[in-house]
């Protein structure tokens, strides 16, 4: 068996971190497989790639717009002739199933495809003067060295989403990936060399949290954070930039729910919540976890989910015929069947799952059977907390307004949607709903490269990743007033 070196890529070398504690790159649908080791990286390490990305900032930021754009698209393009590749990567350290790890590759394409092209569109506005002879107007400016530090849910889709902006809009960017998919960190950001980011522009440091991403925030020369992942890390990382007056964007948990009322289609709801709840195995920030079914149609519903939940084929994601993965790895494992037992101590009723699955070679990885739980109550902790595993609660209402006040009773706001005929009930759950992205009539999870992407309440802070709204991050105004009256008049000195 090959073990991988991932190293860090500081100022266009590929060099090893100063720590003596590599981390290893388990498979977790077979923990036997060691894929690789991540070097360790320490404080002095990002130190080197923040002073690499310093110094290539001067020339990045000076080289026309379209020109960086162009650089950036073609990475995208890099990314569609290596799907194949990429996704098996992907699937080995992640677990995803190959059909997901592929569709998150060419969702990675499409958003540095279309955020290339937000290069043409670095727009400001002119803006009429209330002063004579006078021209005023807002121009866009890059912010300096960003750091950006990532999750493993989506090890290629999110990394690209948040450098390929951060790159249009002529930041240079040191990366902190995610300490369990360091290969996959290390192909995005190889097409990204391989597409002509010049040497310090783009660089990644491979490494844990407490370390590596904590010495990423404190840098002084570090001048803004994107970071996606845990509420908890999050919170703190937005404090920490708070306190050293940086500006941090976090995007954090959910507890996604579809409600799906008397009138719905209910195989269709059926469908989309089985996709939602165990698709990715339930290991997507936009991933179902509630399930808020009217009284009508409830005992329906959940009897069509159990048909769903018992054909789903746990297993490992290289195979064709598995439709879910393992959880990520120990700690995520270990926090489902955590879950498990807090349901079971919370007299939720047990329609299926509920447990590890170990049937044959399942007992080599870290798989959770499709779980889900009847009878559950809107205080209950399975349908307050972020799981993130293949677990639905479903919480039984009468009628949309009991619904919605369900729905709305927790402190995340990042997805949800709604399955109905009827339009009144539509606008209805629009108007009301506190999620930054709503779906009628399809699932929770998905989002398209050139919409927003981002929540409401507790589930995250700064501009909307994603779509127009993406540069938004990795910009500052200068808002300019030139006086051309050029002593006509006297100049405007009043
Ligand atoms: P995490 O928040 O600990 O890790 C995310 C990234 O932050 C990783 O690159 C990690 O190395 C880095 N990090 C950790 N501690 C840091 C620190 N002190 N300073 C700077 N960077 C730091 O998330 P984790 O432990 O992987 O997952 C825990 C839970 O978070 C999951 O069970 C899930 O509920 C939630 N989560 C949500 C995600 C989302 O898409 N919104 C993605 C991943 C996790
Ligand atoms: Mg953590």
């Amino acid at each position: 068996m090959s073990d991988h070196q991932f190293l860090n890529y500081i100022g266009g070398e590929w060099v090893e971190g100063s720590g003596t504690d590599p981390i290893p790159d388990i498979n977790p649908a077979d923990t036997r497989e060691v894929i690789g080791h991540a070097t360790d990286s320490q404080a002095q390490d990002v130190d080197a790639a923040v002073a690499a990305a310093k110094e290539a900032f001067e020339d990045w930021r000076s080289m026309t717009p379209p020109s960086r754009g162009k650089i950036v698209q073609a990475a995208g393009r890099l990314y569609e002739q290596r799907a194949a590749e990429i996704g098996e990567v992907l699937t080995r350290e992640e677990g995803k199933i190959l059909a997901e790890a592929k569709g998150e590759v060419q969702k990675g394409a499409n958003l540095v495809d279309f955020l290339s092209g937000e290069a043409r569109r670095l727009n400001g506005e002119t803006v009429p003067s209330e002063i004579p002879n006078t021209f005023a107007y807002t121009v866009r400016c890059p912010l300096g060295v960003v750091g950006l530090i990532t999750p493993w849910n989506f090890p290629m889709a999110i990394p690209a989403w948040k450098i390929a902006p951060a790159l249009v809009a002529g930041n240079t960017v040191v990366l902190k990936g995610a300490e369990q998919t360091p290969w996959t960190t290390q192909l995005v950001v190889q097409a990204f060399i391989d597409a002509g980011v010049p040497p310090g522009v783009l660089n990644i440091v491979q490494g844990r949290g407490a370390t590596a991403g904590a010495a990423l925030v404190d840098h002084p020369d570090v001048a803004a954070i994107s970071f996606t992942g845990s509420t908890e890390i999050g919170r703190h990382i937005w404090a920490r930039g708070a306190s050293l007056g940086k500006p941090v964007q976090c995007e954090l948990g959910g507890k996604n729910p579809i409600i799906v009322l008397d009138d719905a289609d209910v195989a269709l709801a059926v469908a989309a919540t089985a996709k939602g709840a165990f698709g990715s195995t339930g290991q997507r920030c936009t991933a179902t976890s509630r399930a808020i079914v009217d009284r009508r149609v409830h005992d329906q519903f959940v009897e069509e989910l159990a048909k769903a939940a018992a054909q789903v084929i746990p297993g490992n994601g290289l195979d064709p015929r598995t439709t879910m993965g393992p959880s990520v790895d120990k700690e995520q494992f270990g926090k489902v069947q955590e879950y498990l037992e807090i349901g079971a101590a919370e007299g939720v009723e047990v329609i299926c799952g509920g447990r590890r699955a170990t049937d044959g070679a399942l007992e080599y990885g870290l798989f959770t059977e499709p779980t889900l739980y009847t009878g559950v109550t809107r205080d209950m902790r399975v349908a307050r907390e972020e799981i993130f595993g293949p677990v639905l609660s479903v919480l039984e209402v009468d009628g949309i307004e009991e619904a919605l006040d369900v729905a709305n009773d927790v402190e995340f706001g990042l997805t949800s949607s709604v399955y109905t005929a009827d339009v009144n009930r539509v606008f209805r759950y629009i108007d009301k709903i506190e999620t930054g992205m709503l779906h009628v009539n399809s699932p929770t999870i998905g989002g398209e490269a050139q919409l927003p992407f981002g929540g409401m309440k507790k589930t995250g802070v700064g501009p909307r990743e994603m779509g127009k709204t993406a540069i938004e991050f990795y910009t500052e105004w200068k808002t300019v007033y030139i006086d051309y009256s050029g002593g006509f008049r006297g100049g405007n000195l009043y």
